[in-house]
């Protein structure tokens, strides 16, 4: 798990993005929110409002490798993580 993850999201959303406090980061009930939404529209609510009441403690490209691991997280297979195809590449559609 990036340590990135555990330090600023899993206490909310689990160590494995299943949920605890904040909502699951995977599987059908995220998916039924955000199925077929796009890496950039992660990017843009992560960076607007997580993690929630620290809004600001991640750099730009910190957030990413987040967006990569959700994804991923979802079953999208990502063969070349960079910025440019995670803000294209969407989530599967549940
Ligand atoms: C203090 C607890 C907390 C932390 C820390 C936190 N979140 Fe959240 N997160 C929430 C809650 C509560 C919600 C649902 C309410 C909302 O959307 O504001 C949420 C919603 C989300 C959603 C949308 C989920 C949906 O079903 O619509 C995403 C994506 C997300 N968080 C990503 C992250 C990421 C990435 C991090 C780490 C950088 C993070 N969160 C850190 C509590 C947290």
């Amino acid at each position: 798990m990036p340590n990135l993850w555990s330090q600023w999201c899993a206490a909310c959303h689990g160590p494995a993005l299943e949920g605890r406090y904040g909502p699951p980061l995977s599987g059908p009930r995220f998916l039924a929110r955000w199925g077929g939404e796009s890496g950039e529209a992660l990017w843009r609510f992560i960076q607007a409002r997580m993690p929630l009441g620290q809004v600001g403690v991640l750099k730009v490209q910190e957030i990413w490798p987040l967006v990569a691991l959700i994804l991923q997280a979802n079953g999208v297979a990502l063969t070349d993580p960079v910025p440019p195809l995670l803000a294209v590449t969407r989530l599967p559609k549940p």
